[in-house]
Parts: structure tokens; C-alpha cells; sequence
């Protein structure tokens, strides 16, 4: 009987814990998606907060975008706002790439955050994330950069965007 009991307890504490998380979000993404939603004080690549069409080389469904980089992260923007040549972004660098559907419909922030010292980066210092609009996440900082770092490692200090919008 005492057996059964503890079984029962055992499995029900299981499936919580696999349904809780399923969908939790981490303190840093929660974090994150705050920082990311901010737009005051962040500097536009190349000053200007156009719409692109996404390049050949990206990695992300949707087919339109625009860059911006927070205070710290613009340190390493030229006077034209381009990524100067040896670029390593400070700690606390936040970099937001704002990705749109065809209609120009904001649709998904993915970002890049300098933080080495956190938990969830990777060996390089970058913590990587996807956020929906309503704060939802598509790739939580927990995944530490898979699916992200390795195509981005041949840019500066692993950004691609003076690569492929010089
Ligand atoms: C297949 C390659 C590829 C993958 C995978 C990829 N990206 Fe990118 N990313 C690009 C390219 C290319 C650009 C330059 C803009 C463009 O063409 O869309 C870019 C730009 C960015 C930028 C703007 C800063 C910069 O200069 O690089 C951020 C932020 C970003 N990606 C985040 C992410 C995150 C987060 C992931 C993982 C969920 C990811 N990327 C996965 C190719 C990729």
C-alpha cells in the first residue's frame, strides 16, 4: 500500500515537472524579451530602420528584417552605423533582429545578448533567443545558441550583417 502511494506521488510529480516544462519560459528569457521589446535608445545598422528583405544566407523564416543594436552594442557601429572590422561587442551588448512577414507585419524578435558569465551562454559569450510579439518562446536561451551559432561563427564577433549588407 505504502508502495503504491509512493509510486503514485513519484509518476504525478513527473508529469508536472514535463508539463511545466514544456512551456516555461527562464528568468533570462523573460529578461530578454523585456530588453528586446524596448526600442528607445537603440541605434538602427546604418542608421535606418527600413525594412529588408532577408539575404540568401539567412536562417530564419521570415522573409523581412531590420537590425538594431542597444547602447553597448553600438559601441561597435561606425559613424555609417555598419559593425567597425574587429568588433567584440562589450558584456551586456544587446543585438535585436525584428523579423517581419511579407506584409511588413512584425511577427518575431531574435536576438543576440553578451552576457558571459550567464548560464545559458555559449562558449563564446552569446546568449541566443527567439521571442514571439506577445512575449511567447520560439528558442529559449536554455538551447544555448544551437541552431544559431554555428552559421553565424564566420561574421564579426559572430554578426552577419555587415557580411551580407556591407
Ligand atoms: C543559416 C544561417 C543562420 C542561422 C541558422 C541563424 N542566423 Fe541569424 N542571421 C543570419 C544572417 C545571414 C543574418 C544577416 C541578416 C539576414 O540576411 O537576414 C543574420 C542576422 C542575425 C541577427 C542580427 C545581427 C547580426 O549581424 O548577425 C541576429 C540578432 C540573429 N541573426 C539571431 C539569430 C538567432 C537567435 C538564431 C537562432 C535561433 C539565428 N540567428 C540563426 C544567418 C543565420
Amino acid at each position: 500500500m505504502k508502495t503504491n502511494f509512493l509510486v503514485l506521488v513519484s509518476c504525478s510529480t513527473l508529469l508536472l515537472y514535463l508539463i511545466s516544462g514544456c512551456s516555461k519560459k527562464t528568468e533570462t528569457d523573460a529578461m530578454l524579451y523585456d530588453l528586446s521589446k524596448e526600442t528607445t535608445d537603440f541605434v538602427w545598422y546604418k542608421n535606418s530602420d527600413e525594412i529588408l528583405e532577408s539575404s540568401s544566407g539567412s536562417g530564419h523564416t521570415e522573409p523581412k528584417f531590420r537590425t538594431r543594436y542597444n547602447t553597448l552594442a553600438a559601441t561597435q557601429l561606425n559613424a555609417e552605423g555598419k559593425v567597425v572590422d574587429n568588433a567584440v561587442f562589450p558584456e551586456g551588448s544587446l543585438i535585436v533582429k525584428d523579423l517581419f512577414n511579407n506584409k511588413d507585419n512584425f511577427c518575431t524578435y531574435a536576438i543576440m545578448y553578451k552576457d558571459s558569465d550567464n548560464e545559458d551562454a555559449d562558449a563564446d559569450g552569446w546568449v541566443w533567443a527567439t521571442y514571439k510579439e506577445n512575449g511567447g518562446v520560439k528558442k529559449s536561451v536554455t538551447k544555448m545558441g544551437d541552431g544559431c551559432n554555428s552559421c553565424h561563427s564566420g561574421g564579426l564577433d559572430f554578426t552577419l550583417m555587415n557580411t551580407y549588407f556591407p
